[in-house]
Order: C-alpha cells, then sequence, then structure tokens
C-alpha cells in the first residue's frame, strides 16, 4: 500500500460516497477479505482480489464512467477498464468512480490468516503452512535441507536401487517404504519428476477468461498460468523480473497486466514488461525492457486437462500422452463443463493414491458397493503407447445399483463409449475417469513424503451442464463415498509403511500390471539425467491376454492395439 493509502480513515473494506461522482474505498488487506471474494462472478458491487493489494468491482458500465477512467495506465490510484462491464482499480482510487458505483454489497465472513505449524518430522525438515483465501485451501511449502541422495548411502538416482521395480513383472516387486515415506526420496523426486515432467495443473476451465491467473507449484517451482486477449495460455515463473518478487500468491484475475508488487512492475498478458514506474528518471546504460519479460514456462491443454513441464527438453505432451488423445476423441472432452470442485487433504503419499486408482484387485472388499455398478469381471486392461495406466469397465453396469446411470448419456458416443467407463491415470499425477455422462478428475499435488492435497473435479457435457442439484446429487455421492473408502486405505497403507517400513512385497500379475508399468515410468525419471531420453511406455500388444480381463470384452475400446 502506497503511503497516502495508508493515512486513511476508512475502516477496513469501508466505502463511502465523497462528493456526488466518485467513490472512496477504505484499505482492504487480503487477508480481511472472505473467501467469496476469491471467486467473484462480478455481480453488481460483488468484489474479486487481484493480487494482494487491490479489488476488482464489478458491473460498472463503462457508459458511466468518467474519461479519467478510460485514459487510466492503471499506476497507483488510477482506474483501468475491463471489458465494458467494470472497473479495475489500482489503489483506493478516489475521484474516478461514477455514483452508479456506490452500491457496493461488501460479502460477509473472513479468512484465516498465516500461521507457522511445527511439521513433527525429525531431522532437517522444516514446514511452514499458509491458510489460503478459501477455507478449504491452504499451500504447504516444505523446505528440506537434505543432501538429495537417498537413506544409507543410497542414491535414488541410480539403477541399482529400482532392481526389483526393472525385472519382469511376474518376478518384480512394489517399491521400498523409502519412496512413500523418505523427505530424502520425496524432495529428489519433485527434483526428477515434478520439475522435469508434465504434470497436471487444472483444468482447461480454470483459465477460460482472459485475464484470469492461476498460481501452482511445480516440485520447489511456483508459475502462474494466465489467457492473454489473444486467447493463448501461457505459464511463466511466478517471479518479477527486477528482483524477484513473487507475482501472485494465489489465483486472481487481472485486467491487462500482472502488477508485481513490490516496486510495481507491470508484465502483459504474454509476459512483455511494459511498465516500470520511475525506473528511468536517471536512466540506465542499455536497458531494454525486452530483455526482462517473465520466464515462460511450457503450458498446453488436452482434452479438459491443463499441464505445464519446467523442462524444455521434454517430450511435447501429445508425445507424453501416446494415443489417450486418440482413445479418447470420441467424448469430445474439450466441450465438457465444470460443475464443481472440492479439495481434500489426505495423509498418504501421491503414489499411494494413484496405485490405488490403478488396480482393481481391492474393489470387492474396500468398495461393496461400487462393486455393484462396476463388476470386477468387466474389468480390462485399456493401455496404448503413452504415460498412463488405465482400465476400461465395460459394460457400466446398472446391477444392484445404477448410481452411474442417472445422468443422461452424451448424444453421439459410439457404442463402446457410450456404455463403458475408462479410468486413467495419467503420469504422474492426475486420475481421470470417464462416463458416457460425467467426468471425475482428480489432481495430485504432493505436500510432503506422507501429504497429498487432492483436488477433484466434477465435469458435465455440454447437453447437461445445468441439469438441477437433485438430478447431479446421486453422482457426487456416489463417487464421494467410494472416494472416501478409497481414502481411508490408502492413510491406512502410509501408516503401515511409515511406522513398520515392510520389505517391498510381490505384485500381482493378474491385477498389478498398470503399478508395475507405473513404477517403471518412475524408475525412468529418477533415473535418467535428462528426460528429453525417456522411452514413452509401448501400449499392449495382444500377447497378454490372461492379464487384460476376465473372458472377452464385449465392448472392446476404439484404439486397442
Ligand atoms: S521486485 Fe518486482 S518490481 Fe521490484
Ligand atoms: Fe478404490
Amino acid at each position: 500500500m502506497p503511503p497516502e493509502a495508508a493515512n486513511s480513515s476508512f475502516a477496513f473494506g469501508e466505502t463511502s460516497l465523497a462528493k456526488v461522482d466518485h467513490l472512496e474505498i477504505g484499505l482492504v488487506p487480503a487477508h480481511v477479505l472472505p473467501p467469496e471474494a476469491a471467486n467473484s462472478s462480478f455481480a453488481f458491487g460483488g468484489t474479486s482480489l487481484v493480487g494482494d493489494d487491490h479489488l476488482e468491482i464489478g458491473l460498472v458500465a463503462a457508459s458511466v464512467l468518467p474519461p479519467e477512467a478510460a485514459n487510466s495506465s492503471f499506476a497507483f490510484g488510477e482506474t483501468s477498464l475491463v471489458g465494458d462491464d467494470h472497473l479495475e482499480i489500482g489503489l483506493v482510487a478516489a475521484g474516478v468512480l461514477p455514483i452508479e458505483a456506490a452500491n457496493p454489497s461488501w460479502p460477509e465472513g473472513s479468512a484465516e490468516g498465516a500461521s507457522v505449524a511445527d511439521s513433527g518430522l525429525t531431522g532437517s525438515a522444516s514446514r511452514v503452512q499458509a491458510a489460503g483465501m478459501k477455507g478449504e485451501r491452504s499451500t504447504t511449502i516444505e523446505t528440506w535441507t537434505g543432501t538429495g541422495s537417498g537413506l544409507g548411502g543410497t542414491t535414488w538416482g541410480t539403477e541399482d536401487v529400482w532392481a526389483n521395480t526393472r525385472r519382469p513383472l511376474p518376478e518384480a516387486l512394489g517399491l521400498s517404504p523409502e519412496c512413500y515415506t523418505a523427505p530424502d526420496f520425496h524432495r529428489f523426486e519433485q527434483q526428477r519428476l515434478f520439475e522435469r515432467g508434465w504434470v497436471c495443473v487444472g483444468l482447461a476451465a480454470d483459465v477460460a477468461e482472459t485475464g484470469r491467473l492461476i498460481v501452482r507449484q511445480l516440485g520447489s517451482r511456483s508459475i502462474i498460468i494466465t489467457r492473454g486477449a489473444d486467447g493463448e495460455v501461457r505459464g511463466f515463473l511466478n517471479a518479477c523480473r527486477h528482483r524477484g518478487t513473487e507475482l501472485a500468491d494465489r489465483d486472481c484475475s487481472v485486467a491487462n497486466t500482472i502488477r508485481c508488487p513490490y516496486h510495481r512492475w507491470g508484465y502483459g498478458l504474454d509476459g512483455r514488461l511494459i511498465a516500470t514506474p520511475l525506473f528511468e528518471q536517471v536512466p540506465r546504460v542499455g536497458f531494454d525492457t525486452a530483455d526482462y519479460g517473465l520466464v515462460p514456462v511450457r503450458v498446453e491443454a488436452w482434452g479438459v486437462l491443463l499441464f505445464a513441464c519446467l523442462d524444455d527438453q521434454a517430450p511435447p505432451l501429445h508425445t507424453w500422452l501416446g494415443d489417450l488423445p486418440e482413445r479418447m476423441a470420441g467424448y469430445r472432452l474439450d466441450e465438457w463443463v465444470k460443475r464443481e470442485e472440492q479439495t481434500v487433504e489426505i495423509k498418504a503419499n501421491w503414489k499411494l493414491i494413484s496405485e490405488n486408482y490403478q488396480e482393481y484387485y481391492h474393489l470387492k472388499w474396500v468398495h461393496p458397493e461400487l462393486a455393484k455398478v462396476s463388476r470386477v469381471p468387466d474389468h480390462y486392461r485399456y493401455q496404448g503407447p503413452g504415460m498412463y495406466c488405465g482400465q476400461t469397465t465395460s459394460p457400466v453396469s446398472a446391477d444392484e445399483r445404477n448410481d452411474w446411470l442417472v445422468l443422461p448419456p452424451r448424444p453421439g458416443l459410439d457404442s463402446s463409449d457410450s456404455t463403458s467407463g475408462r479410468f486413467v491415470a495419467i503420469f504422474p499425477n492426475v486420475l481421470l475417469s470417464v462416463l458416457p455422462n460425467h467426468v471425475f478428475v482428480i489432481r495430485l499435488d504432493p505436500t510432503a513424503p506422507g501429504a497429498t492435497t487432492e483436488t477433484c473435479s466434477f465435469l458435465l457435457p455440454p447437453e447437461s451442464a445445468d441439469v438441477d442439484e437433485a438430478a447431479f446429487a446421486p453422482t457426487r455421492k456416489f463417487w464421494f463415498e467410494v472416494n472416501g473408502e478409497d481414502i481411508d486405505i490408502v492413510e491406512r497403507g502410509q501408516r503401515g509403511l511409515t511406522m513398520s517400513a515392510p520389505p517391498p512385497g510381490p505384485l500381482s500379475p493378474r491385477f498389478e500390471e498398470p503399478l508395475h508399468r507405473f513404477h517403471n515410468m518412475l524408475a525412468d525419471c529418477m533415473t535418467l539425467e535428462s528426460v528429453g531420453t525417456i522411452s514413452v511406455p509401448a501400449g499392449d500388444d495382444g500377447s497378454e491376454h490372461d492379464r487384460w480381463g476376465t473372458g472377452v470384452n464385449p465392448n472392446p475400446p476404439l484404439v486397442d492395439s
């Protein structure tokens, strides 16, 4: 906040009409804003946090704005038009708002402030947890001061330690407990995998509008992703090119400029440096703003999913995904609409959650109800070339329960897609469940060796996106029952691995082939010096019919070679 704002006599969030042609706004620090402010839909007078230090105010029609607003360069205290329906305010701008803006309805509520929590972990780890704007969300930053080598002199980057994984499936063992519990392993995995591979960072819908900006963590790096006026989605390191300050600490919306909160350098949505207030008062020799744009990060969307990758050597996303886009083409996933999202904190390593998703060995015992609509004998392997592990259920049955069949199927699906469920774990961190009438996405963000943030999203086909709550509720209820059962069992798995650290056990050749594939993808990432040389696993070649599923698949997937 600038000094002149600090002298405001207004209470936080208070507003006052001054004269007849403008509005004064009191100081509104981020931490006193209510959760609702982070998700403004720009109702009349609604507000939305933009960065840490200013607000957007909804619905101030352009036609009622004074000339000063239209010419703003959006420096301190100035304003900027956003589209033609609302106004963005830099900082406590007095004198430019019209009388019609004098009806803000400040949402009620409060948000938690930052807190420091002891991790309870031993050794050199420290953990700081800062509560975010939304009550259910939090960001955990782990700082490890380990060496990057494994425990007891083991080095996770060498092939030797992966010998059990590299064996053929009938002889292979699961991963060592340290892979799920050890801080050194976690740190190295973050560097080797999450800072080098294609990582799911959300849904394409998360940056649907121009100026929407999301903040994500890839390993130890923070990135921002935004959509420009040209429709292009771009990613950048979340750091100012002046002196490195974090640009955004939460998802927000900006008009056309990403402002650094420190000295207000401004960047276009394409990353170009476009404002350096006061910087040229005494010119620098050879200073050229073209040299100081934001550092780009690779970002690509496929279907409903958004991915980012920090490593220029990694193969393109379409190589990473292999034949999955072709396999899923019939669903036209890019048209599906996000219905709702929930975030869950799970006390388990991210790999346990993914592995559990990949096998239906546990189905009968952990999910007796799910087993009624997704019967074990109706499961088949569903894997072509690509960094993913998958299974399909065909048909999705209404045997005893019909929870999955309440919503109408998307029109136009072929005979296989319209009767099947596709359950695909895209390496490393997204679990994509595609049914004829809904999609359930789980994104896994590891926050510690034994902790994962799980973001669950429901999507519906455009034809039924706005079904009423009564129609949608059974689908939600059923998934959360099933997911709750999975969470209980993976947390139990984490406790066993952490407290007893048993030697690795055998994988079931019949049911756990996807885990073997997954473990080998992990081993590749951990051992390769460059992911540029990673080999994308091949698909099923027809030689393992006994492991594909029981009997003949009545609805073979479209692509099955
Ligand atoms: S650090 Fe960003 S403007 Fe100075
Ligand atoms: Fe399960």
